[in-house]
């Protein structure tokens, strides 16, 4: 089936997407220029991002422009709107991030801060750059990419989790504040995708209990509720069902529960990797 096409005079002619060198964040890249809307692919790998705008340029005709910037930094918001002042940006997703499954207080101090940067300060440092922006043009879209479940806290990721529970808020809350000015927000609020973090987790897509969901149903599904100024979108319908009926405690233990076993299996196989 044809997907819908995003509309170009709400969300163009320019869209920037940010961790768009791989998974979740190529696929709103390829999809949003699928919709003849010019790229701008932003993230650390500066080889995969010229890769992807190259192959979205040719495939569908558009225009992209690379930047190559780090969310975590301090200073990343100047360096973004330097490279993107003189474009007309109807579309901001903003996806950069990544899972670190494990114990928390086996994890580094480093690494939990970096990540609270990202979820927070970055989606925050890019709503209000990019919200002030589209409020005076009267009219675009933002997505911001959560994760399912994470306002209930997330065992084994439980920084990641209550970091990724200051997306859903705000972005909840920005829709409210953002509809009257023409500007559409919608949380992404994704379950297992089957995406490069699936490896860090120790879990193999063939062998998990509930298979992930593909990127291209996690993005088109998303893109669906942006059209229609959705403020959240839990995309696959098993993934809404669960959501729905299972309850916090019981999510809490499925998920640690998950997260222990791949974990479990991804060092038994490093181990046996030694030993050979
Ligand atoms: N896959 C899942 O099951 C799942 C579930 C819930 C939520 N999510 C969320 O979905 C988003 C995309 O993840 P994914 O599954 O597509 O993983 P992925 O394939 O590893 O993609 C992550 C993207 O984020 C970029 N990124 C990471 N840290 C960055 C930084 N400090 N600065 C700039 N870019 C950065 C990476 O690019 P570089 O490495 O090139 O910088 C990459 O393009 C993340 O926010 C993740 O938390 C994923």
């Amino acid at each position: 089936m044809k997907k819908a096409a995003l509309d170009k005079g709400q969300f163009g002619p320019w869209a920037l997407i940010t961790g768009a060198s791989s998974g979740i964040g190529k696929e709103f890249a390829r999809q949003i220029a699928a919709s003849k809307i010019n790229v701008v692919l932003a993230a650390r790998r500066e080889d995969l991002l010229k890769e992807a705008g190259v192959e979205f340029s040719k495939r569908y005709g558009v225009e992209h422009r690379v930047v190559v910037l780090d969310v975590s930094r301090e200073d990343f918001i100047g360096q973004l709107a330097s490279a993107t002042d003189d474009l007309d940006i109807g579309l901001v997703v903003s996806n950069a991030g990544t899972g670190n499954p494990g114990e928390f207080l086996k994890h580094d101090q480093q690494l939990h801060r970096t990540t609270l940067r990202i979820s927070t300060v970055a989606n925050l440092d890019i709503t209000h750059h990019f919200g002030a922006k589209l409020a005076k043009r009267r009219r675009g879209g933002i997505v911001l990419v959560g994760a399912m479940g994470a306002e209930a806290g997330v065992p084994r990721m439980a920084n990641d989790g209550a970091a990724k529970a200051y997306i859903h808020s705000l972005g909840e809350a920005l829709h409210y504040e953002f509809k009257p000015l023409g500007v559409y927000v919608t949380v992404l609020a994704a379950g297992f995708t089957n995406t490069a973090v699936l490896d860090k987790f120790g879990l193999d897509p063939k062998t998990m209990p509930m298979k992930p969901m593909s990127v291209e149903q996690c993005v088109s599904e998303t893109l669906s509720g942006l059209r229609k100024n959705r403020s959240k979108v839990i995309p696959g319908r098993l993934n809404r069902i669960l959501n729905a009926l299972v309850p916090a405690s019981l999510a809490r233990k499925i998920e640690a529960d998950l997260i222990d076993k791949g974990l479990a299996s991804k060092s038994a196989s490093a181990r046996s990797l030694v030993v050979a």
